[in-house]
């Protein structure tokens, strides 16, 4: 019988090279069973599209798109190159290039179903954040410096538009704009997304004064301002130039909710369709006002936001996860020893390097606080992952080690940072997430 050569599965960018025995996997399944990190939100479902991948070569030994990729591929307008790795499967060697790297980049797909050319309209909320106070920084300090801290502040800032599902849709000047529910979603979801990154980048803000900007001798302040409605989005302008594009009233008024901030002097104004949206007694609201906004022939009424009601775990795991991740490796081998240390015999099944283990799992905690703002696919990736682990050997009492090993782990690393209410959220998501993953072992 003729020697049958394994499939040799390059990655670019990485220069590495994999072989892949078993001819029913597909490859993302390859990249899991390597350690590669691979993006797959939705579990290998082809909903998502974020284990998209570009095969440079070999494109010949792949399957043929599966019909869930074929209408992806449409409507997004992919060229023949661009595959979904959940739904590959090759009989040769490949050369591929992983797409989406970062949980980040995984909001700017949606900007993949705006229309070319034409704009449709579509219910988003809106949220204007204006830094107050960037004047005198400016004045004060070099060139240099104010670049640094202005790149801070979009980082800072932007971070919370982002981990909620929304989209940076501009910076200008001093100031910087989310959209949420661009590519669609439930009016109540959109808007409390954006609630969630206002409070968010509140936080922020009171971090960066505190700590980064300590020596600046400035407070930095912001003003906030939400609006719900249907707007106009495209990618529209010169035809060798188009831009995406959000235009319409409720833009808008979004931007004047956000002035009207320095007349009543507060922090976060949001509009009553907003507040409308969301389930009663689920924010805490300050002052309320009627106004009348610039073009319009009636009053807006406006709520002071102050707060969620109860506590809001998404928040809570948001705010800590940059703490607890500035020193992933730290991170990872702090918990492994705790495991190995109260289950020895659990150190037999890692067999691949733990170093990169460590790395998967760090990026495993950032990717369940990014996508539990899309819960539909969570869910399916932690099937998934509940799967694999049958596989690995690992049974149902070891995931209760696991998870104290975690929160401790958690706690430790939070230092000072760390309180009941922080601790106790991580302990309820860590919990869905392991229910969840024993869920689909069983
Ligand atoms: C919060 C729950 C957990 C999360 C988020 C998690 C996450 C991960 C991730 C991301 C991987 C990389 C491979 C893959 O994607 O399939 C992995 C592999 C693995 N996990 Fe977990 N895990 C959890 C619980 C557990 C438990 C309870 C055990 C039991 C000791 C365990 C043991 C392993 C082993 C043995 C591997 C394979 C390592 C190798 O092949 O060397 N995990 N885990
Ligand atoms: S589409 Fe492949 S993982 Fe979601």
């Amino acid at each position: 019988m003729p020697d049958v050569k394994v499939p040799i599965i390059t990655y670019t960018g990485i220069n590495q090279q994999v072989e892949l025995h078993d001819s029913d996997s597909t490859l993302l399944e390859c990249s899991i069973m390597n350690q590669i990190p691979h993006i797959h939100e939705c579990g290998g479902n082809g909903l998502c599209t974020t284990c998209r991948i570009r095969v440079m070569d070999g494109h010949n030994n792949l399957n043929p798109r599966t019909l869930k990729e074929q209408e992806i591929a449409r409507v997004r307008k992919w060229d023949p190159s661009i595959r979904l790795a959940c739904q590959c499967y090759t009989k040769g060697d490949v050369n591929i290039q992983r797409l989406v790297w970062t949980n980040s980049e995984v909001n700017k797909l949606q900007l993949e179903t705006v229309p070319e050319g034409v704009a449709e309209e579509r219910a988003i909320a809106i949220l204007f954040c204006d830094i107050r106070g960037f004047t005198k920084l400016a004045s004060e300090n070099s060139s240099f410096d104010v670049a640094h801290i202005l790149n801070r502040f979009y980082t800072v800032l932007g971070d919370p538009i982002l981990v909620n599902n929304g989209i940076i849709y501009q910076y200008v000047g001093d100031e910087i704009i989310g959209l949420f529910g661009v590519s669609g979603g439930i009016k109540y979801k959109n808007c409390n997304d954006a609630i969630r990154a206002a409070l968010g980048m509140q936080y922020a803000i009171e971090r960066l004064n505190h700590i980064e900007l300590v020596d600046f001798d400035v407070n930095i302040k912001m003003g906030i301002g939400i609006n719900f409605g249907k707007a106009y989005i495209g990618h529209l302008g010169h035809p060798k130039h188009k831009q995406f594009a959000v235009v319409g009233d409720p833009v808008n008024t979004a931007s004047r909710i956000q002035s009207y901030n320095k007349e009543v002097n507060t922090n976060i104004l949001v509009s009553d369709t907003v507040l409308k949206s969301l389930p009663r007694e689920t924010v805490n609201i300050g002052r309320t006002f009627s106004n009348q906004m610039a073009g319009h022939d009636y009053d807006t009424v406006l709520h002071e936001l102050l707060g969620f009601k109860d506590m809001d775990i998404q928040l809570e795991l948001q705010q800590s996860l940059d703490v607890l991740l500035r020193n992933e490796e730290a991170f990872a081998s702090k918990f492994y020893d705790k495991v190995f240390t109260k289950a020895p015999k659990v150190r037999a099944l890692f067999k691949n390097n733990m170093a990169s283990q460590g790395r998967l799992l760090t990026h495993m905690l950032g990717g369940i606080v990014y996508s539990m703002s899309r819960p539909e696919h969570l869910a399916l990736g932690l099937k998934l992952l509940g799967q694999s682990h049958v596989r690995y050997g690992v049974h149902q009492e070891h995931y209760p080690i696991v998870l104290e090993c975690l929160t401790e782990t958690i706690e430790e690393e939070l230092g000072e940072m760390c309180n009941p209410q922080l601790l106790s959220a991580w302990k309820q998501a860590l919990e869905t997430v392991t229910s969840e993953m024993k869920r689909y072992a069983k």
